[in-house]
């Protein structure tokens, strides 16, 4: 596949972000518009997405507020056909918004699974069902889903999260190759911890317990990083570079050390999980 320069990928192009408002969807919007792209914010909520847009005054004329709640297929193919119509085409669509949890699997509830399948997975199917025709009717475009590093570590403790992860990565990896004859391209974008507001809430509903942890890189890093390997057409993104790259490799090829980590991980995230600090569990070391 031919990398194309990188510096213009962007230029002109117009983009749809889910999840907009806040965090990495936030700060990879302001960089595309910087890089000289026209971005559909899309939120759930009209009056902070709205709000996230006058924070980016500079680019008035190439900013578009949305309300789209990304649990709502139809609400998400509405706004992405309309945005095509539009604008005539759809360049890049980036399924960004999601959800955290962190919970031991036996407290975890259908409804809290139903919630975050339908946020972070469902919601990354509909916005691709509804692009995927419309690009291919270009013959060209660029879908960026965003997994995690729990999309392709088994972070213990985080089934929900790690479920709906895996699968995000899964389903655009598989795209990626099914579609590249047809000049569509696919990136998974694998963010390591990155200081958003999603560490404050637990399934979306705030959570002070929830805190960021102390390697948590800040969202203006890792947009232009992302954005670089997007230009680039990169498969799977992990930022910051290399995070967990050995615990990876080592999960993959069963290596017996990477096994006594994840299981001590466990053992450290289940005692403080079951004094109620999920802080603590988050920060777990991977040693007893
Ligand atoms: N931060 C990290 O360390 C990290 C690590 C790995 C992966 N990720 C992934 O990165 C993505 C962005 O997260 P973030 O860290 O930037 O967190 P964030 O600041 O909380 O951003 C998440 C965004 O998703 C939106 N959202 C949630 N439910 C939605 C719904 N039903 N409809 C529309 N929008 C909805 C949120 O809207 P509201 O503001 O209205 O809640 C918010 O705009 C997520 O997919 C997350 O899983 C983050």
């Amino acid at each position: 596949m031919n990398k194309p320069p990188r510096n213009d990928y962007f230029k002109d192009q117009i983009c749809f972000v889910t999840g907009a408002n806040s965090g990495i969807g936030f700060a990879l919007s302001e960089e595309l518009l910087k890089r000289g792209a026209t971005v559909y914010l899309a939120g759930r909520d009209l009056k902070k997405v709205s709000d996230a847009a006058g924070r980016l005054p500079a680019f008035e004329d190439r900013v578009h507020p949305l309300q789209v709640d990304v649990t709502s297929r139809m609400q998400v193919r509405k706004a992405i056909e309309q945005t095509a119509a539009e604008e005539g085409r759809l360049d890049l669509l980036f399924n960004n918004a999601g959800i955290l949890q962190m919970a031991l699997f036996e407290t975890t509830t259908p409804e809290e699974w139903n919630l975050i399948v339908d946020t972070n997975l469902w919601s990354v199917i509909y916005g691709t069902h509804a692009a995927v025709p419309i690009m291919l009717r270009q013959g060209s475009g660029h879908i960026v889903n965003t997994s995690s590093v729990g999309g392709i570590i088994p972070y213990p403790m985080q089934a929900l999260y790690n479920t709906t992860k895996f699968a995000v990565t899964g389903f655009t990896e598989s795209l990626r190759f099914e579609y590249a004859e047809k000049g569509l391209h696919f990136s998974t974008v694998c963010p390591g911890p990155v200081a958003t507001p999603i560490y404050g809430k637990r399934l979306g509903k705030p959570d002070p317990l929830m805190k960021v942890p102390g390697d948590a890189i800040p969202p203006g890093t890792a947009a232009p990083f992302i954005l670089d390997r997007v230009a680039e057409r990169m498969g799977i993104i992990i930022v910051p570079e290399g995070f967990h790259d050995q615990l990876w490799r080592g999960y993959v090829h069963g290596d017996e050390r990477t096994e006594e980590m994840l299981a001590a991980h466990a053992h450290n995230r289940r005692v403080a999980l079951e004094r109620g600090d999920p802080a603590a569990a988050a920060a777990a070391p991977m040693h007893r």
